[in-house]
Order: structure tokens, then C-alpha cells, then sequence
């Protein structure tokens, strides 16, 4: 099938989180089944280095708003055989230095304009290239947009008469919600400015837009298909998306196996597999500690966090243990950005306890990878978790993950229990209630069964023995491009 990826984020193009993992590993696996796979992507000023030339470089025409807009679509260094890189190059749009949001962490004025031209262009980019299209793929708000002008505007065109759409919510917490003023920038008819349509409470809503007129809508997790189809974490879409769940799925995220694998990682002092980790890991958490500046304490537990600093991701129960944790026999890295407060504060108390607890406030790739290969456990004590890839990635590098068992979380990590412990079923901890104590009271079971090396040798191994790659996810997406093509067929006829 011929795949058209439309998305604002891939590795190694332009990343601020796991939604670029995901569109930067999965067309690679569609590839190796035979699909053909074209990704396309805002030209943010991290995407430039990747640009090709000379190429064959057409310039579109997109009207947003009362104006009319050039982009250039150019073409990109791919990182893998049979999947195409477009870039759409606007630079008054893209080539600043954040994707979504300014320094100071606010959203972008513009972003209306900025994305309802970037899915315009994409449906001219498909054209300029020639591209056969039996399947879009359209991922989170910001290409919300895109089953919409399919649906309504483009269908006529021969080519996209009987292509399919899906839409996957990553993180139904960001919607592309905007003031009903902004609604003539879309260029969309008005009669699709109703409740049932993409209006949303008073304003309306790209990621809405995406949900209603897709064929199919998958999520990243199972359970995160349940739990947005309820009150608790539907962010105000619940009603539709029940009123939808016949179209709705959950297929979990994998990871790209060959980039993340802790026995080939150019960031892993001796790399390891399941049988040699406990050499390998024992080095890597040397030379971590000395990176960090923390004490080399053998016997003491190291445990990491890697993310956003933000309410999704748990850091305020983390902010309001933090001072309890370090009064225990453990060490802590944070490597995150996000929240002011709560960069402050860790910024602060990692200069106060410097020996135990170090904060490295920045997006640094390499030191991700050096704290999934060095620490003992990772914590993700998150809100919601659509799927997550960090616990993901900790699992393969050996790294015991103490997460809350809410959406991708507790599908993909096994809680030690006796019976799981004894069946060598367990990978990691749970928790439930999202309360400090649950929080403590889990660490602390960790660090409990991390004292007695054989349980803990158990827990690391089958961790590392669980297969996360792409390879079964990939086909659950087959079929349901072949669902969507059906239903666009079955539609056109
Ligand atoms: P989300 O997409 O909600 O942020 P995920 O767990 O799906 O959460 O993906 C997060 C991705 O971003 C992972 O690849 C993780 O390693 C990476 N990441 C998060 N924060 C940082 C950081 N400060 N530096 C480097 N990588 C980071
Ligand atoms: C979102 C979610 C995260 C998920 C990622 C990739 O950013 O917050 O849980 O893993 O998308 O699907």
C-alpha cells in the first residue's frame, strides 16, 4: 500500500517527544512489509541540515485566512530505505527555534495559521510529488485538520477519491483548541462549525476535527482507548469518542529496536545484552555518577526520570515527596524541562545535595540514553500516560520501571507481585492511587526487592527479554489502513 505519514514530529528531524519516535521507527517497519511510506513534516529550523540538494523543489500556493501563502516542499536525507521525507518549507511559519510553544513556554500566536497551512500543503505536497495515496495518516492536533479537507474538499480530486484516513490520538490533553475568531484562517465551511462538527465548547478544535470525519482512529495503548472514552480522561471528547468506538483502537507503541539496544548504543560505556548486564550496567552506572558528580555508592539504588517536566507527567507528587526520598538510601537523576517551579525547584535541591540527588534541566538525547543504561529504576509516576516510550526504552536497557498503572504504563509493564515474581512474569512497579504515599510506598517496595540480588536479577532479565519492536504493531496498522481504504472505497462507490 502507498502510506502518506502526515505529522510535526520524527527522529531525527525535529523531536520534543515520544510522537517523534513513533513517526521516525513505524514507517521504517511498514517499509520492511512491503508498504510504501511518505512522511510529511513542517521544515522546522532542526529539520534544515536534513534538507537535499539539488532537488526537485515545487512551490505550493495555500490559502489560509484572507492571504495567500507559498511553501516550498523539499526533499529530506532519509534514514531508511523505502520511506520518503517531505519537508514543507515556509520559513516565516517554521524556522524558529521552538515547535509549538516560544521561550517562555506559551503557545505561539499563530499556531491556527501555522497548521491549517501545514495540512493544506500536505494535500498539495501529495500532488506536486504525484503521490498514490491509498492511506493518510494524520497524528495528534496539529493535523487534525486533514480528515476534515479530505472529507470535504479534496475527495473530488481523482486521486484522493477513494483514499482512506486515520487519525491517532497520542495525547488527547492537547487539542489545537482556538477562538471561534481564528475559524475563517481554516478556510473551512461554516457549516462545519457546529457541535457535532469541530466546534467545542465556544471555540473549536483540530484534534476533534481529526476524530469526527477520519474512517479510523487508533490510540497509542489499549487501556488509553478505554480511558478516553471516560469522563476522567477524555478532556471533554468522551461523548464522541464512545459515540465512535466502533472505529476506535488501541495499538500500542513499539520502539526501534536497532537505535535503542543497549549491546550496540554509542552512549553505553560496555555495551550488554540479557546475559552480560550485570557487568555492563554496573560500568555504566560508574561512569554515570561520575558524569553527574554523584558519590559512587555501590549499594545504593539509582534511580532516573526522563521527561517533561509537567502535571501529565507526575512531577508534582515527585516535587512533594522529593525532600522524603532523599532522606533514603537512594540517589536520583532528573533530566527533564518543562514547568518553571518545578525546575527551580530541582535545580535548587540538586545544588543543595549534590553527592545524591543531580537535575539536568535540558533536552540532551545522549544523557537519556546514559541514565536508561546507568540507573537501577526509572520513575513514571504519570497522571495519564497514553502509552509512554521511556519505560519502554528503560526495560530494554535493564532499567526497572516504578510507574503508575494508568494507560500505556499498565499495559506494557508487569507489576511484581509474590505469584508475578515466582511465575517470572513481573518487569517493574505499579501503583495506583495518585498519591504520595502510593507514590513512597512503591519506591519503596522497589528498593526492598532491589536489596535481594537474585529477585532483582529476575525482574531485570525479563524486562530485557520483552519485545517492544515495531514488528507486531506494524501489522495491527496494516490492517487498519486496509480498514480505512475499505471504508473509503465502500463510500466513493
Ligand atoms: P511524551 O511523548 O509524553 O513526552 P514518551 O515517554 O512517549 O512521553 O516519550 C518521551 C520521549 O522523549 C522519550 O524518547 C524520552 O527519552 C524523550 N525525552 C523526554 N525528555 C527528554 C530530555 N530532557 N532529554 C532527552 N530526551 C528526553
Ligand atoms: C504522547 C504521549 C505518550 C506517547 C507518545 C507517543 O506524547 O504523552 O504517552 O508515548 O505520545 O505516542
Amino acid at each position: 500500500m502507498d502510506i502518506v505519514f502526515v505529522a510535526s514530529e520524527a527522529v531525527p528531524y525535529a523531536k520534543t517527544g515520544g510522537l517523534a519516535d513513533v513517526v521516525g521507527a513505524l514507517p521504517a517497519s511498514l517499509a520492511k512489509l512491503g508498504h510504501q511510506v511518505t512522511i510529511i513534516l513542517p521544515c522546522f529550523r532542526s529539520c534544515r541540515p536534513f534538507i537535499r540538494f539539488p532537488s526537485f523543489q515545487p512551490t505550493v500556493d495555500v490559502n489560509v485566512g484572507e492571504r495567500r501563502v507559498e511553501g516550498v516542499i523539499k526533499q529530506a536525507e532519509s534514514t531508511h530505505e523505502g520511506v520518503r521525507v517531505l519537508l514543507v518549507d515556509q520559513p516565516s511559519y517554521f524556522d524558529r527555534a521552538g515547535l509549538y510553544v516560544d521561550e517562555h513556554g506559551q503557545d505561539y500566536s499563530d499556531n491556527c495559521e501555522r497548521f491549517t497551512f501545514f495540512c493544506r500543503a500536505a494535500f498539495a505536497a501529495m500532488e506536486a510529488f504525484d503521490l498514490n495515496v491509498d492511506c493518510v495518516h494524520a497524528h495528534d492536533w496539529h493535523t487534525g485538520l486533514l480528515p476534515v479537507i479530505l472529507q470535504h474538499e479534496v475527495r473530488h480530486v481523482e486521486r484522493f477519491a477513494r483514499t482512506g484516513s486515520i487519525f491517532t490520538i497520542h495525547n488527547i490533553a492537547f487539542q489545537g483548541l482556538f477562538d471561534r475568531r481564528q475559524w475563517y484562517i481554516t478556510r473551512l465551511d461554516d457549516s462545519l462549525l457546529t457541535s457535532d462538527r469541530l466546534e467545542y465548547f465556544g471555540r473549536f478544535s483540530f484534534m476533534k476535527g481529526g476524530i469526527v470525519f477520519s474512517d479510523v482512529i487508533s490510540t497509542v495503548s489499549r487501556r488509553y482507548a478505554q480511558e478516553i472514552q471516560e469522563l476522567e480522561f477524555g478532556g471533554g471528547l468522551d461523548p464522541l469518542l464512545r459515540h465512535r468506538a466502533d472505529r476506535l483502537t488501541g495499538i500500542p507503541n513499539g520502539i526501534d529496536f536497532a537505535s535503542w539496544d543497549p549491546a550496540n548504543d554509542p552512549h553505553v560505556p560496555v555495551g550488554f545484552d540479557r546475559e552480560t548486564w550485570k557487568v555492563g550496567k554496573r560500568e555504566s552506572r560508574r561512569v554515570l555518577r561520575e558524569e553527574l558528580g554523584l558519590e559512587q555508592r555501590e549499594e545504593t539504588p539509582l534511580l532516573g526520570i526522563v521527561s517533561r517536566l509537567t502535571d501529565q507527567k507526575g512531577i508534582d507528587l515527585l516535587a512533594s515527596t522529593i525532600r522524603e526520598l532523599l532522606s533514603q538510601d537512594l540517589q536520583l537523576v532528573i533530566l527533564g524541562t518543562g514547568d518553571h517551579h518545578y525546575e527551580s525547584l530541582f535545580g535548587r535541591l540538586s545544588q543543595q545535595f549534590s553527592r545524591q540527588l543531580s537535575a539536568r534541566l535540558r533536552f540532551d538525547e545522549g544523557l537519556a540514553r546514559r541514565i536508561y543504561a546507568g540507573a537501577d529504576m526509572l520513575l513514571m509516576p504519570s497522571l495519564f500516560e497514553p502509552c509512554g516510550l521511556s519505560q519502554l526504552y528503560s526495560l530494554r536497557y535493564g532499567t526497572v520501571p516504578i510507574v503508575r498503572a494508568v494507560g500505556g504504563l499498565y499495559d506494557t509493564v508487569v507489576d511484581a507481585t509474590p505469584a508475578t515474581i515466582r511465575d517470572r512474569t513481573a518487569t517493574g512497579f505499579h501503583f495506583d492511587h495518585y498519591t504520595p504515599e502510593a507514590f513512597l510506598s512503591a519506591i519503596r517496595r522497589a528498593t526492598g526487592v532491589f536489596r535481594n540480588q537474585a529477585t532483582w536479577a529476575r525482574l531485570v532479565e525479563q524486562g530485557m527479554s520483552q519485545d517492544w519492536s515495531w514488528q507486531k504493531s506494524a501489522k495491527q496498522y496494516v490492517e487498519l489502513y486496509r480498514r480505512a481504504t475499505f471504508l473509503a472505497g465502500a463510500r466513493s462507490r
